[in-house]
């Protein structure tokens, strides 16, 4: 399934601070999308905009062409959100996780026992589907979670710094499986994250907020030659990051 976003002048005030502000992005269907900024830039309030959880101060936010301030149910039907903090209900086992979200999402009891447990066993839990999931380490609560998001096959997934916390076999089974979603399930794929290289070598875009602003909007050779024109190559993304977010703080 292949999904759109569209953020048109977005901006969330808390009280009388803007915590994001004229964001304007259109992203498309069948790319992974690195969102990079400092702490505090406004990541997580956009990427809570943009899954309906928050309402956007001004501005609107299209999934597919649904507008989720006006129709939010339509919305989140075709989107999964992983939090960068994720809960999980610990009474529950893998297995009925699958099938609580599913409930909650329409699907059918054939759906979990087809796609969800295949899920479960491409991130690693395979064997581990009827272990309570307090018994669940970090980095495996995360999988769970995201096994349950990628049986729902949603056209837009926000993933909120999934790169915490885990260890280098984790890391790159979450890359493996947002290139699959964008590939093969056309899946728009929007990921914050503070870990460059993961960028580098997984997205083909990048988003760069600071101060709840927008800063730049492109590919990571876009974003190397606004640095350095003459000799890009020569730019990591830790140099394209500072020179950013350090010349929006004067
Ligand atoms: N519930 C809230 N009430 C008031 N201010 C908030 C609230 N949530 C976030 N903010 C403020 O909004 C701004 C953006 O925060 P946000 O969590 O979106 O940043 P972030 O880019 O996700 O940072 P990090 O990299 O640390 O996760 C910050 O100034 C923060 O203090
Ligand atoms: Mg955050």
């Amino acid at each position: 399934m292949s999904g759109s976003l569209v953020l048109d002048d977005v901006g969330r005030r808390y009280a009388d601070r803007w915590a994001v502000r004229h964001v304007s992005a259109a992203l498309q269907p069948g790319q992974v999308t690195g969102f990079l900024g400092p702490n505090g830039a406004g990541k997580t309030t956009t990427m809570k905009l943009v899954a309906g959880l928050l309402v956007p101060t001004e501005g609107t936010v299209h999934i597919s062409g649904v507008d989720v301030a006006q129709d939010p149910e339509a919305a989140k039907a075709r989107l999964a959100y992983v939090p960068d903090r994720p809960y999980v209900p610990e009474r529950l086992t893998a297995r009925e996780l699958l099938h609580y979200v599913a409930g909650l999402f329409g699907l059918s009891g054939e759906v979990v026992r087809t796609r969800g447990l295949d899920e479960l066993a491409r991130f690693g839990l395979a064997g581990r589907e009827d272990d309570l999931l307090r018994t669940y380490s970090h980095g495996m609560r995360q999988r769970a979670l995201l096994a349950a998001s990628f049986m729902r096959q949603p056209e837009l997934l926000l993933i909120d710094e999934p790169m915490v916390g885990l260890d280098p076999e984790g890391r790159r089974l979450i890359k493996r499986m947002l290139r699959r979603a964008a590939e093969e399930q056309g899946a728009c794929v929007l990921m914050s994250t503070h870990t460059l290289d993961v960028v580098d070598e997984l997205c083909d875009r990048v988003l760069v907020m600071n101060h709840g602003r927008l800063l730049a909007d492109g590919t990571a050779a876009d974003l190397r030659a606004l640095v350095n024109t003459e000799r890009p190559a020569d730019v990591t993304l830790e140099d394209v990051f500072f020179a950013l977010t350090e010349a929006a703080a004067d």
